[in-house]
């Protein structure tokens, strides 16, 4: 079973690690632009294979999407990331030219396979994506919320001294600073947050995560990727080890959460088919005004590229 990282860039090549330490396909191919830039990396990573005691095969490849063929699982992270003073809208015309080529060539040699997008603006390339390759939209999706979500988590598990394995919570809307973080489903081993952490100090963790991405831009020059890679590759795991997972994906909704035609962050089950089921929650007034308030910011974006000749 095969599966393709395209762009081999910081988060692709670092999504195309853990995959491979993971021994999530027996065949990973990273895919980049750049000659020799995908082969160099990938050559690298197969180094460490006798170090870290994995098989998975990795290789690399110049833009030939022929080793590509028959993926069960591409995700695409090829495009510009921002740099300080940018915000992840800025790179909407050069990467939807970028992302609607590299799913032109995906989709023609792997018409089967799960799409995970990753370049930014997040929402509207998925969207892009999912306007280039014509396929059902449970098979077209976006990584954020995974993301944003283990921001919220790690910030909160540094805050309470625990484990972040103990802390589950739910996160909604576009991958931008109006996403909506959900105290009232975010739990410490079943514990309402709420019930171990002031007010306060929990506006001030949400703000945070909001504005998680532009902190490690301040501070690296260029956005995340650890973070990132392996938050790609635990949805990879969902779908090739058919998990049935749930988590914050950015999905399209027909009708979810009074929401038309737009893609965004909502919880999903993720299984071998893409996305199982949109999980609808309960919201209350509040949530939902956040959560129209982060469509509309997304809509507007959306509309930019659907005016956009590229
Ligand atoms: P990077 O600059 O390190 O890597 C991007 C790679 O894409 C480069 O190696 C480049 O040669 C390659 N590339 C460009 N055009 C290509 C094409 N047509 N075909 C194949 N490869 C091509 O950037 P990085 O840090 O890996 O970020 C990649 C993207 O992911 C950016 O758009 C960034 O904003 C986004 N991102 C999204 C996150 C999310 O949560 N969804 C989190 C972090 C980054
Ligand atoms: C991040 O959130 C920039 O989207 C990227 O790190």
């Amino acid at each position: 079973m095969k599966v393709s990282v395209i762009g081999a860039g910081n988060v692709g090549a670092t999504c195309a690690d853990v995959i491979a330490h993971k021994e999530l396909a027996n065949e990973v191919v990273l895919l980049d632009i750049k000659e020799n830039y995908a082969e160099g990396k990938a050559l690298d990573m197969w180094q460490t294979s006798p170090v870290n005691m994995y098989d998975s095969r990795i290789t690399g490849s110049t833009n030939d999407y022929s080793k590509t063929a028959g993926s069960e699982v591409v995700v695409i992270t090829s495009g510009l990331p921002r740099k300080p003073g940018m915000s992840r809208d800025d790179l909407i015309a050069t990467n939807a030219k970028i992302v609607k080529s590299v799913t032109e060539q995906v989709i023609k040699y792997s018409p089967d396979a799960k799409i995970i997008v990753v370049s930014n603006p997040l929402d509207v390339m998925t969207y892009c994506a999912y306007l280039t390759a014509k396929i059902d939209p449970s098979r077209v999706f976006g990584m954020a919320g995974i993301l944003d979500t283990a921001r919220y988590r790690a910030f909160l598990a540094t805050e309470l001294n625990v484990s972040p394995k103990d802390i589950q919570a739910v996160l909604m809307g576009g991958h931008g600073d109006t996403m909506v973080p959900l105290p009232r489903y975010t739990t410490v081993s079943g514990i309402p947050v709420t019930e171990l952490i002031a007010k306060d100090k929990l506006d001030a963790i949400i703000q945070r995560a909001k504005v998680g991405g532009g902190e490690i831009v301040n501070l690296l020059g260029t956005s995340a990727w650890y973070a990132p890679g392996a938050s790609a590759a635990q949805m990879v795991e969902a779908i090739v080890r058919d998990q049935k997972r749930i988590f914050p994906v950015c999905a399209w909704l027909q009708g979810e959460y009074g929401l038309n035609d737009i893609y965004l962050g909502v919880p999903v089950k993720l299984g071998k088919n893409g996305i199982e089921e949109i999980i609808e929650l309960q919201l209350n007034d509040e949530e939902k005004a956040l959560l129209n308030t982060s469509a509309n910011a997304v809509k507007e974006v959306m509309s930019v590229l659907d005016n956009l000749d590229y």
